[in-house]
C-alpha cells in the first residue's frame, strides 16, 4: 500500500535552502546595483523577481515541504523577496532622478541664442536699385558704362560746355582734390562719363550710342535727410540720327513707368544746364495721387507731380569737343539721383537710412531682386 510521502526530501526542494535563498537574493541585490538606466532595470526585474525567478520558483517549493519546514522557509523566502523589491524600488527612484537631470542637461535648449547665428546678410537696396535701373535700360538695347569717382577737371567741366569761367561751375558745388595743379575733381555728377563714352569709342550709322552711367557722386552739401555730400546719380546718353526731345521724352515715360508703375509718366519743364540745349526739369507724376486730388496729397504737396532730374538734347558744342561730327548727329542725355528715385520706389523718409549701414534697413529693402 502506498501512502502519502511524509519524509523530507532535501534533494527536491533545495530551492528553499537558506544558502540558495541566499544566493539568489545577493545575485539579484548585485544585478540591481549594477543595473545603469532605467531598461536595463527593467529586465533585471523580470529575471529576479518575475514568474521564472529563483526565488519566486523557491516560493512554489514552500508548499512541497513538510508543514514543520513551512514555516521557517516562507519567512527566509519572504524576506529575501522583500529585500529585493525593496532594492528594486529604491534603484528604480534613484535612476529616474539621474534620468531627469541628464534630460535637463542633454536636451537643454537656450531660448535666448539667436535664431541664426550666421546671418547670411543682403545686398544693399542701392546696389539692387542700381541693377534694376540698368535693367531697364539693357532690356531697350542700351549699354551700361562707368567711370572713376575722381575724375579730370575737364570732363567733368569743360567738355560739358562749363568752362573755367562758366557761372553754372558754381552751381555744383566742388570737392577738389591736392594739389590744385592736378586739376582733378570728385565728380559732382555723372554726366563726365558721357564724355568719357563720347571719346572712347565715337560714334558711327552702324554703332549708334545709348549708354546709361550709374554711380556715385559728389557735392559739397550738407549732411540732411534730404542732401549727402555722397549720393548716386544715373546718367543716359543717346547719339544716333535724327534724335530728338519725342525719344528723350519716350524714353524717361517708359522709365518711369517700369520704375514706379503703369500710368506714371513725366513732364518736362524749360530749363537750363550747359550741356544739353534745349534743356528741361523732368517731373514724375505723384505715384502717391498720382494727380488725382493733389490739394490732400503730402507727397505732392498738391502739385500732382514731383520734381526727378534733368534732361535735354545734347549741346553740339558737348558733341564736337567729344569729337562728333553734330552736322550728322544728334543726341539726348538725362541724369537724376538714384537715391531719391530709391526713396521715391521705398516709401523713404529720411536719405541718411541709405548710407547708414544698419542692417535691418538692409535686409528689408535688399532683398529685391
Ligand atoms: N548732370 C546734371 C546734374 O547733375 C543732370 C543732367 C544730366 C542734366 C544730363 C541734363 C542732362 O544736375
Amino acid at each position: 500500500m502506498s501512502g502519502p510521502n511524509t519524509d523530507y526530501d532535501p534533494v527536491e526542494v533545495a530551492a528553499v535552502s537558506p544558502a540558495e535563498v541566499e544566493a539568489a537574493r545577493d545575485a539579484a541585490l548585485a544585478a540591481i546595483a549594477a543595473a545603469t538606466d532605467l531598461e536595463r532595470l527593467k529586465v533585471v526585474r523580470s529575471e529576479h523577481t518575475g514568474d521564472r525567478s529563483p526565488l519566486a520558483l523557491a516560493n512554489r517549493e514552500i508548499g512541497a515541504l513538510p508543514p514543520q519546514a513551512r514555516k521557517e522557509a516562507g519567512q527566509r523566502i519572504g524576506q529575501a523577496r522583500g529585500a529585493v523589491n525593496q532594492a528594486f524600488g529604491a534603484r528604480q527612484a534613484e535612476l529616474e532622478v539621474e534620468h531627469e537631470a541628464r534630460i535637463l542637461v542633454e536636451e537643454a535648449v537656450d531660448v535666448t541664442l539667436p535664431t541664426d547665428r550666421d546671418p547670411v546678410g543682403s545686398r544693399h537696396p542701392l546696389t539692387t536699385g542700381a541693377e534694376l535701373i540698368a535693367d531697364i535700360f539693357v532690356a531697350m538695347g542700351w549699354e551700361v558704362a562707368e567711370g572713376p569717382v575722381i575724375e579730370a577737371e575737364w570732363l567733368n567741366f569743360d567738355a560739358l560746355n562749363l568752362g573755367p569761367d562758366h557761372p553754372a561751375r558754381t552751381m555744383q558745388d566742388t570737392f577738389w582734390t591736392d594739389p590744385g595743379e592736378d586739376h582733378l575733381v570728385l565728380r559732382t555728377h555723372t554726366s563726365p562719363v558721357q564724355a568719357r563714352t563720347m571719346l572712347s569709342r565715337g560714334v558711327t550709322d552702324d554703332a549708334p550710342i545709348y549708354v546709361v552711367c550709374p554711380g556715385r557722386v559728389f557735392r559739397t552739401d550738407e549732411y540732411d535727410a534730404t542732401h549727402s555730400p555722397m549720393f548716386h546719380q544715373v546718367e543716359g546718353l543717346a547719339i544716333d540720327k535724327d534724335i530728338s526731345m519725342a525719344h528723350l521724352k519716350g524714353t524717361l515715360d517708359h522709365f518711369a513707368s517700369q520704375m514706379f508703375g503703369e500710368g506714371i509718366t513725366t513732364r518736362f519743364r524749360p530749363s537750363y544746364f550747359p550741356f544739353t540745349e534745349p534743356s528741361a526739369e523732368v517731373d514724375l507724376v505723384c505715384f502717391v495721387c498720382r494727380g488725382v486730388n493733389p490739394e490732400a496729397c503730402r507727397t505732392c504737396r498738391g502739385e500732382g507731380w514731383i520734381e526727378w532730374g534733368g534732361c535735354g538734347i545734347v549741346n553740339p558744342r558737348v558733341l564736337q569737343a567729344c569729337g562728333i561730327d553734330s552736322s550728322r548727329y544728334s543726341g539726348f542725355a538725362f541724369g537724376m539721383g538714384i537715391d531719391r528715385t530709391l526713396m521715391f520706389r521705398h516709401g523713404l523718409e529720411d536719405l541718411r537710412t541709405l548710407f547708414e549701414g544698419d542692417v535691418r534697413f538692409t535686409t528689408a529693402f535688399g532683398s529685391e531682386l
